[in-house]
């Protein structure tokens, strides 16, 4: 009997989730389909309600039905209420459902993956979005000595750094609250999509520093290409998108998957 998930967002037709998932489970032997719904965007409970009657054991909510998938679930994770958002959606055994985000741990683990150490170092991330707010909680439990969110539009910046104050040492603020140097530089701002690279000051890394873009677009993204020349040892979104789906797929299936080669079929397939 295979068992059937999918992704659900809007748009989703170029998600590689389904390739991610396919992989894992040829990997590992699960008998698991994976398939891309586009959910309406008025529609998202609907259509996730319809999968689900129709056998469906779970699924990945993607852009723009994050916060959505939360509201409707019956249980959440610990750390999917610290995000407000919920990226994997389980049936339980007595027909409820429980939500859990991956997204934040896929960071930790792609770093950990690169040999990144968090621990006694100064961070910053740029942007105060979804994608910080569901980094920070996994971010902060690594022991950075100092998490420093600097955004756009500041105050998102320092309310987001209240809401995780009693995790470590974090603040926030705008582009001016940047100072000194950092051991990691976090790009988890969407500039890159409409062409724009948040105005950062020259000096920003440390000796040995890591600069990492949540974005893969393209490669290497604008954020790289900018801190390259800077000195930085430059990591893309693309591990983090890997290791965000091999979570959900130990939550579906309590199997780990190897997410190594299937990093390498992905890297090939954006190419
Ligand atoms: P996501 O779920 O991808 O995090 P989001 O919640 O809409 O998306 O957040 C987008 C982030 O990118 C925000 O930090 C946003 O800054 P503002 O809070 O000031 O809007 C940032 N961002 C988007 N476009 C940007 C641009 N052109 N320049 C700088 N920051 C930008």
């Amino acid at each position: 009997m295979t068992d059937r998930y999918a992704v659900l967002g809007n748009p989703v037709t170029h998600s590689k989730s389904p390739l991610i998932h396919a992989e894992f489970a040829h990997q590992t032997g699960e008998a698991v389909d994976y398939t891309a719904i586009e959910a309406p965007i008025e529609g998202f409970a609907s259509a996730w309600q319809q999968f689900a009657a129709e056998g469906g054991h779970g699924a990945n909510v993607t852009v723009p039905f994050k916060a959505e998938a939360f509201a409707l679930c019956d249980t959440t994770s610990h750390r999917a209420k610290r995000a407000k958002a919920v990226n994997t959606l389980i049936v339980g055994g007595n027909g409820r459902l429980y939500g859990d985000t991956t997204d934040g741990v896929g960071l930790t683990r792609d770093l950990a993956y690169h040999r990144v150490v968090l621990k006694d170092k100064r961070v910053l991330i740029v942007g105060a979005g979804g994608a910080v707010r569901g980094a920070l909680e996994p971010l902060l439990a690594e022991t950075p000595s100092e998490v420093v969110i600097a955004n756009r539009t500041a105050e998102k910046a320092s309310s987001l750094a209240r809401d995780f104050a009693d995790l470590g040492n974090v603040s926030g603020g705008g582009y001016d609250a940047i100072e000194g140097e950092f051991d990691l530089v976090i790009n988890g701002t969407s500039a890159s999509l409409v062409g724009d690279l948040p105005p950062l000051p020259d000096g920003l890394f440390a000796k040995g520093a890591w600069a990492y873009d949540m974005m893969y677009d393209v490669e290497p993204t604008v954020f790289l290409q900018w801190a390259g020349p800077r000195g930085a040892k430059l990591l893309d979104g693309l591990g983090m998108l890997v290791e965000q789906a091999a979570e959900s797929f130990f939550l579906w299936r309590n199997v780990r998957p190897n997410t190594a080669p299937v990093r390498e079929i992905l890297r090939q397939s954006l190419n």
